[in-house]
């Protein structure tokens, strides 16, 4: 997959899906399933950190996990999140996300807010840069929480606007959080380039989800787009407790799990 072939998806009115990998097994799997954009997220910082928010995801930590989804993937386009507070202005942002493609493999950066200087520099340098509108998880203490954004008239035409300008200032994608459908639906209308909701609604050219969520890994409550596709987590509960079981009674390891060789004289 690639920037291009994203754009050409939405020429064509085919809709795509993008999910966030942070491993490698995860993304090789997710990679097989053809998946064709794989979002470095960091949303690691909550699930895969065990942090409250996304604020505390490092350069280092993202590059890390960059490295390890790139080395994975045979075809899916690999999108690195720049980290809260490493893009605080156009030079550091420009650095940090040309950190990100040469240490950490990704094709591409994400930012969240209308940043078009550093949109527009990173595009002339040959960093293709996927926007992200609406809810800006990393503006988690001024927006007051994780709530739905863009809910007038006014600040759904501040959300097309800002749209627009990320498209003009070089954005290939632009993922749209939490917002209405219909303001969604109205971005995705006025855009040439391809928008990915997460909790935007149906109208959106493609879908994101947190692949932890959406494989039913984590426990406890999701927000109420987050749909489960499996439940990972019973499996593995249930899989280690058969284990912890077996090896209390000794039925683990049986004959076909042991070397069961006699030993040579010598080597
Ligand atoms: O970090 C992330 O996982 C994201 C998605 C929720 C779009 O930005």
């Amino acid at each position: 997959m690639t920037v291009t072939e994203l754009r050409a998806c939405k020429q064509r009115g085919e809709r795509f899906a993008m999910l966030t990998a942070y491993d490698f097994t995860t993304a090789s799997a997710l990679d097989c399933a053809g998946i064709p954009v794989l979002l470095v997220g960091d949303t690691l910082g909550i699930f895969v950190q065990g942090h409250s928010t996304t604020l505390p995801v490092t350069l280092e930590a993202m590059i890390y996990h960059c490295e390890m989804v790139s080395r994975a993937v045979k075809q899916a386009l690999v999108v690195g999140d720049m980290p809260f507070g490493t893009y605080n202005s156009v030079t550091s942002g420009v650095d940090n996300a040309v950190r990100i493609m040469k240490a950490g493999g990704a094709h591409a950066v994400k930012f969240e807010g209308p940043k078009l200087e550093l949109t527009r520099q990173l595009t002339d340098l040959g960093v293709p840069v996927m926007g992200h509108l609406g809810l800006t998880p990393q503006a988690y203490h001024q927006l007051g929480g994780n709530k739905v954004q863009a809910r007038t008239r006014d600040a759904a035409d501040r959300l097309v606007e800002d749209a627009q300008a990320l498209e003009e200032a070089g954005a290939f994608a632009l993922v749209l959080e939490a917002v209405p459908t219909e303001a969604a639906r109205r971005v995705t209308a006025a855009l040439g380039i391809p928008t990915i909701g997460i909790g935007a609604g149906p109208y959106c050219d493609g879908q994101v989800l947190v692949s932890t969520e959406m494989l039913g890994l984590k426990g406890g409550e999701s927000p109420r787009f987050a749909k489960r596709y499996a439940e990972l987590r019973g499996a593995i509960v249930d899989a280690a407790a058969a284990f912890a079981t077996e090896v209390r009674s000794g039925a683990y390891p049986d004959a076909t799990h042991s070397y069961n060789w006699a030993l040579k004289e010598s080597a």
